[in-house]
């Protein structure tokens, strides 16, 4: 079959788990030593809190960002501010060099124009998870999500685009990258309860910060 040029497609490569057309894990892609401290100096800023969902749940991981715009969610729903609800200030500014990870991500993938305006930065303790999902509260589904992880491995699931389909199961180490637009912008996707465990640099911890084009 004649490859399909306006398709992203990644080809497999060295170091890369493609996961479908406009999708893949970059495999100890981040460095991380030049990462933590800025996720530090963001929580400082805007602390983790847990959300509410708007049918009143309380969700396991915690939640902060960075950015132009920060994704919230309470009981009137899910959206992005500009303001930290909890600070009533602005959300810090998205470091230099986390965007410019983000951006070279998203290009290594068939996304040379990304240009992040908001990063959700979410800590994982043992036992926290994310239902499956899709991030659709963006204004701008052109756009890829980009999704950084640091510290403890979890398993990432990765679906479809019906909720119903039957999700891939990825191990996510400290430094990978995924890259989902395109054609999978909308895959349903989520992770299983983080296992116990000790990182060197996070320990009993996972952070993970997703960078979208939420404007
Ligand atoms: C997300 O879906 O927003 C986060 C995914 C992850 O923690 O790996
Ligand atoms: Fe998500």
């Amino acid at each position: 079959m004649a490859a399909q040029p306006d398709l992203p497609l990644s080809p497999p490569a060295p170091g890369r788990t493609p996961l479908g057309p406009g999708a893949a894990v970059l495999h100890g892609y981040a460095d991380l030593a030049a990462l933590l401290p800025e996720v530090r100096a963001i929580a400082a800023a805007a602390p983790f809190r847990h959300l509410v969902t708007p049918g009143g749940h309380t969700m396991s991981v915690a939640m902060t960002n960075c950015g132009a715009l920060g994704w919230v969610s309470d009981r009137r729903g899910y959206r992005y501010e500009r303001t930290d609800p909890q600070t009533g200030r602005p959300w810090p500014p998205m470091p230099a060099a986390l965007r410019a990870l983000a951006e070279a991500a998203a290009a290594a993938v068939g996304f040379p124009d990304f240009a992040p305006d908001a990063c959700l930065v979410n800590r994982y303790v043992p036992g926290a998870r994310l239902t499956m999902h899709q991030d659709r509260d963006e204004g701008d589904l052109g756009a890829p999500i980009v999704s950084v992880s640091i510290g403890l491995p979890a398993v990432f699931l990765w679906g479809g685009l019906r909720r119903a389909d039957r999700p891939r199961r990825l191990r996510l180490e400290s430094g990978d990258v995924v890259v989902w637009g395109g054609p999978s912008r909308l895959v349903f996707h989520g992770v299983d309860p983080l296992p116990d465990g000790d990182h060197p640099l996070t320990g009993a911890c996972r952070f993970n910060l997703t960078f979208r084009r939420a404007a």
